[in-house]
């Protein structure tokens, strides 16, 4: 089985001085990661260091870079998903970690449980070893002034962020590997001034991410209120055998949008590698290997 991976890096209205920023990181985390896969690294791992790398840069809404919440602070979702196992491990609401999913890669090797949030999760996040950053090192100048903004405007909304009128960047990955195991992840930061303890799709199982080998494995990103509605990255793979992965992808989207009334993308790899990705954003930053190859894409 030849090795795939595909990475986003949010859809929304990617302004035209971020378009660089944007490719920049979505490209690195493919050209990173892709030659492990073909060296022989599983798909789980692949999606755990794609992952890592996109949450690292300062560019996305997901580790460094994150949403400020409406009480001035960053919490933090993801989840992983093993589409061998079926098995997955998600967190939300976590602070002052720069990579949830490497959290989340952890709970899915706990023997009790397999979503953990708020101070459960940091609780957990400790003992395994993780160090906590200050809150300085995920946030950035850009998310200050867009807090500052928007703090006391009563007129803003969260599905703003994704319809076109400020900014929303979840992350994602993708795999499949030479075994033909098929895995997925997502972080995200969630939507700008959410209220405290707010969760959305990100880390929930099906609608932030899905995997699984005999259909295939998705990633979303998007206005997570909706997303749910329609459990978008399950509904995808589910398409999967009668439309191929483009149509499932792009029917899933229109699914979100017609009884979602949502807004987002999705990124998915069926069973024997054939790629799809959708959006009905006005952008989605994305990037997937090519045999050799990595294309790097700013989707209109
Ligand atoms: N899709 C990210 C969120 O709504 O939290």
């Amino acid at each position: 089985m030849k090795p795939r991976l595909i990475v986003h890096g949010g859809a929304w209205d990617i302004p035209d001085q971020h378009v660089e920023a944007h490719i920049n990181g979505v490209r690195a985390a493919v050209e990173t990661v892709h030659p492990l896969l073909e060296q022989g690294m599983s798909a789980l791992e692949a999606v755990e260091r794609a992952v890592n790398i996109l949450e690292e840069d300062p560019t996305f809404d997901a580790g460094r870079g994150a949403f400020i919440n409406a009480r001035g602070d960053i919490e933090l979702d993801a989840m992983i998903m093993d589409g061998r196992t079926l098995d997955f491990g998600c967190v939300a609401a976590l602070r002052n970690l720069l990579n949830p999913v490497s959290v989340a890669r952890r709970i899915m090797d706990a023997r009790d449980f397999r979503m953990l949030v708020g101070p459960g999760a940091q609780e957990f996040a400790r003992a395994q070893g993780f160090d906590e950053v200050p809150i300085e090192e995920l946030l950035t100048e850009r998310e200050l002034k867009l807090y500052e903004k928007i703090k006391n405007d009563e007129s803003f909304k969260p599905i703003s962020a994704f319809s076109g009128q400020a900014p929303s960047d979840t992350v994602g990955a993708v795999a499949l590997d030479r075994d033909g195991n098929l895995a997925c992840a997502t972080s995200t930061g969630g939507t700008p001034r959410k209220h405290p303890g707010r969760v959305g799709d990100s880390p929930i199982v099906g609608s932030g991410g899905y995997a699984d080998n005999e259909s295939g494995a998705a990633s979303a990103t998007g206005y997570g209120e909706t997303i749910m509605r329609v459990v978008l990255c399950k509904t995808a793979c589910d398409r999967i055998e009668g439309q191929g992965a483009m149509r499932a992808a792009a029917s899933a989207i229109e699914t979100l949008e017609t009884r979602g009334k949502g807004y987002g993308g999705i990124i998915l790899i069926d069973p024997r590698g054939g790629y799809g990705f959708a959006h009905n954003t006005p952008r989605m930053a994305f990037a997937y290997a090519d045999g050799r190859e990595v294309v790097a894409r700013i989707e209109t």
